[in-house]
């Protein structure tokens, strides 16, 4: 084997094939024959100085650094050890695969002939499954539990709004990134850079061995190390582009429906605030524009949008509304021939392509070009200033298309290279969001733009939502694992329909619904057109009253919420995390999928299934208090606890420090003058409260408080670490089960805790 060494790769050549290693950092290691294009999938690296010492071997080549050893065999086969014990392998096996494999086995047992022929992938990375209990987390949005193995996806974006189940091949997000686990502790990270349709088989074809197969893509990927799961995700967060910090306000509840008017705005707000339900925004679906022409208001039922959303404003509700990408297809109206003048739509054959959306014949914006994209942030900035409109909501931009798909060859030239369908179908929700963003960014606005098709790399850029879910116990089942799974995979501010957006929903599934996602950062109740009504009021007393109590969980919860969302943009760590991130060495906590952690204090245990009224819950490690009767339960146990239906299951673990709020109905900034500490007894900890204006870039230049707060024995101890933002806070209230003290806010603080 011929090795050829630089300061941080090593190019390895067998003769047959050429395989390069690059170290770079400890953690981040790419390994590819040829790289992809990095052109339109935009990463993060940088190298960092890593020492690598070359082993002696009988054959191949090996390289130890920090804890790890790497070896490639003659066949350019790659394997990682860390602290000697096998982590990650590629499959040295003959891994060809066949089409038709398995499918017709009970034909051949009739006696039929089965044709195989190998699939002729370009590219086929195929990695080693230790065993069958090796976990495979990841891929965002699909409708599964939290461990993929078995199945089989499809990184290509789709708009299908027939009902998902979890061997469902493709949704509306490519995130072409997994984390595995192998043997208790050991987990590795590994992200395909590729933006062409690709297949990952998650070891539905082999029990040796999963692959990720495709027909363009190169043969390269980024090999994620590190100890645990949350070492790991931080990692890929860097390499994929931190989330982004939205306004703390986006944090409410989000009520929407296809499609209110605008008398349906008076009243949601009126029966809102007579019923005492918080509320922050209102979304408006397509039938505000006129005839579905984006950037446009149909003047007969908003003839002012701007006193609309005045008045909405007033009563601390905002508006949202949601644009599509594909431009009606009409002489005379702006957006068509400002884009057609510029040529600023997708092509094919020389001419403007079109196919059709909501508005009839639609062409497409060419986001990959700067000038189009500029266009698109100038007019969603004069469209967001002259109607008042608080946030954008992005829609089918997998990009939709009625009259079947796009051409692989339609045309979206850059401004360096032509780019075809077929690369840019995964990126172009991608490029709207990043278009869209950017009306926000220039205004010292953060931005609250929500979509639904994203690429890996759109997380900077946008929340999502996971698209058309249905009325269906089963859909409440899997938004758990499909917003854990957003999470790990960078994607924080996330959530599902509540209430489900296709068909009907009912009285208990609503009331299950909104208990079971109220810490979704993203939390909006929508549902399609013609579906029975779904608002909190639509059934009776009993399911307004219990809607409500979970939506004063919700925003009592707020401060601790935000920390963790703070948190999330500075480092990637997830706000929903599935069990495992915080215990990774926990058989029991793998595949939880009806238990989450929200941050590392409070654990979600809701019911998911109809007439259910008591469930097993486990604990992991530690002791755990339940959050409204004050139970106490041993961690390393499961329990059976009962649930009627006005309760959710909710834990928090010993000796937190949870800030909350008490009592609002809006994120009015003018409100937050008081900050609860609820402290919960037992073991000592630390808790880090964050403070800002919740709605600026300002943050970035420093402007925000931190404050640490510790409890020691029965001492709590507030510090200010850093302050440069004007605090709010006038009150601290110290909340001990059932018992509060106040006292004016200061940045030094010591308080004695009751015994
Ligand atoms: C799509 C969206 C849905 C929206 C509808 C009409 O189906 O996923 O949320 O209500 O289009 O715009």
């Amino acid at each position: 084997m011929d090795v050829q060494r630089s300061a941080q790769a090593v190019r390895l050549c067998n003769g047959a094939r050429e395989k390069t290693i690059q170290w770079i950092n400890r953690d981040l290691i790419r390994i590819y024959e040829q790289k992809n294009s990095e052109e339109l999938v935009r990463l993060n690296y940088e190298e960092e100085p890593v020492v690598l010492d070359q082993e002696p071997t009988e054959e191949g080549a090996a390289f130890r650094w920090e804890g790890y050893l790497l070896r490639a065999d003659e066949s350019l086969n790659i394997s990682v050890y860390r602290e000697g014990r096998p982590c990650f392998a590629e499959y040295p096996g003959d891994a060809t695969v066949y089409s038709g494999h398995k499918e017709f086995s009970l034909a051949e047992l009739e006696g039929h002939k089965r044709t195989q022929s190998p699939v002729d992938f370009k590219t086929q990375i195929s990695v080693t499954l230790f065993d069958d209990t090796d976990k495979l987390y990841g891929l965002g949005d699909k409708a599964a539990a939290l461990n993929r193995r078995e199945y089989e996806y499809v990184s290509w974006n789709t708009d299908d709004p027939t009902a998902h189940n979890e061997s469902y091949q493709s949704l509306y997000k490519s995130i072409n990134y997994l984390l595995v686990n192998h043997h208790r502790d050991r987990y590795y990270g590994l992200f395909y850079p590729s933006s062409y349709r690709c297949v990952f088989n998650l070891g539905k074809y082999s029990r040796n061995f999963f692959y990720i197969g495709s027909e363009q893509g190169e043969y390269d990927y980024f090999l994620l190390l590190g100890q645990t799961p949350m070492d790991i995700t931080r990692r890929y967060s860097a390499l994929v582009g931190k989330p982004l910090f939205v306004p703390r306000k986006a944090l409410g509840y989000h009520q929407s429906r296809w499609s209110y008017g605008r008398q349906d705005l008076d009243q949601i707000a009126q029966r809102f605030a007579e019923l005492g339900l918080p509320l922050d925004y209102i979304h408006l679906d397509i039938d505000y524009m006129e005839r579905y022409k984006v950037y446009t208001v149909d003047q007969e039922e908003f003839p002012s949008m701007k006193d609309t959303a005045q008045k909405l404003g007033e009563q601390g509700i905002d508006l949202i509304t949601i644009i599509d990408p594909g431009v009606k297809v009409e002489q005379g109206y702006f957006v068509h021939d400002d884009l057609e003048k510029a040529g600023g739509f997708a092509t094919l054959d020389g001419q403007s392509y079109v196919n059709q959306v909501w508005p009839g014949d639609a062409k497409y914006p060419n986001y990959f070009q700067s000038r189009t994209a500029g266009y698109i942030t100038q007019i969603t900035k004069d469209f967001m200033t002259e109607n008042k409109v608080a946030g954008i909501w992005c829609d089918m931009n997998e990009p939709a298309s009625f009259r079947g798909p796009l051409p692989a060859n339609v045309e979206f030239p850059s401004d360096n290279a032509m780019h075809l369908h077929d690369e840019t179908h995964n990126l172009y929700g991608d490029y709207m969001v990043r278009a869209v963003s950017q009306a926000f960014t220039q205004q010292n606005r953060r931005p609250l733009v929500i979509t639904r098709a994203a690429f890996a790399t759109s997380s900077p850029f946008t929340t999502t939502w996971n698209g058309d879910n249905q009325s269906l116990w089963h859909h409440l089942e899997a938004s758990l694992p499909q917003v854990m799974t957003m999470n790990l995979c960078n994607f924080p501010v996330n959530g599902v329909d509540i209430g489900g957006f296709g068909g009907d929903t009912a009285k208990e599934l609503l009331i299950r619904w909104i208990q079971a996602n109220i810490f979704s950062p993203f939390l909006r109740n929508h549902t399609s057109l013609h579906t029975r009504s779904q608002e909190p009021y639509a059934f009776d007393q009993e399911t307004t009253r219990l809607y409500k109590e979970a939506l004063r969980v919700r925003y009592d919860f707020l401060p601790y919420l935000y920390d963790l969302l703070e948190n999330a943009h500075r480092t990637g760590e997830p706000v929903q995390r599935p069990l495992f991130f915080e215990y990774p060495d926990d058989e029991q906590a793998k595949e939880r999928n009806d238990q989450m952690m929200l941050g590392s204090s409070v654990m979600l245990c809701p019911i998911l299934h109809q007439g259910q009224r008591s469930r097993v819950v486990y604990f992991p490690q530690g002791r755990w208090v339940n959050y409204f009767t004050g139970e106490r339960y041993e961690g390393g146990k499961e329990y059976l606890i009962s649930m009627p239906l006005d309760a959710m299951g909710l834990f928090l673990k010993e000796g937190a420090i949870i800030p909350m709020y008490r009592g609002l109905t809006h994120i009015d900034d003018e409100a937050l003058d008081t900050l609860y500490l609820y402290v919960v007894d037992g073991r000592d900890g630390e808790y880090l409260h964050y403070e800002d204006d919740g709605r600026t870039l300002d943050y970035e230049k420093g402007v925000f408080n931190r404050y640490r707060i510790s409890k020691t024995g029965n001492v709590l101890r507030l510090q200010t670490v850093s302050a440069n933002f004007p605090t709010r806070y006038q009150h601290l209230v110290v909340v001990q089960g059932d018992k509060e003290t106040a006292l004016p806010f200061a940045g030094e603080l010591i308080f004695r805790l009751e015994k």
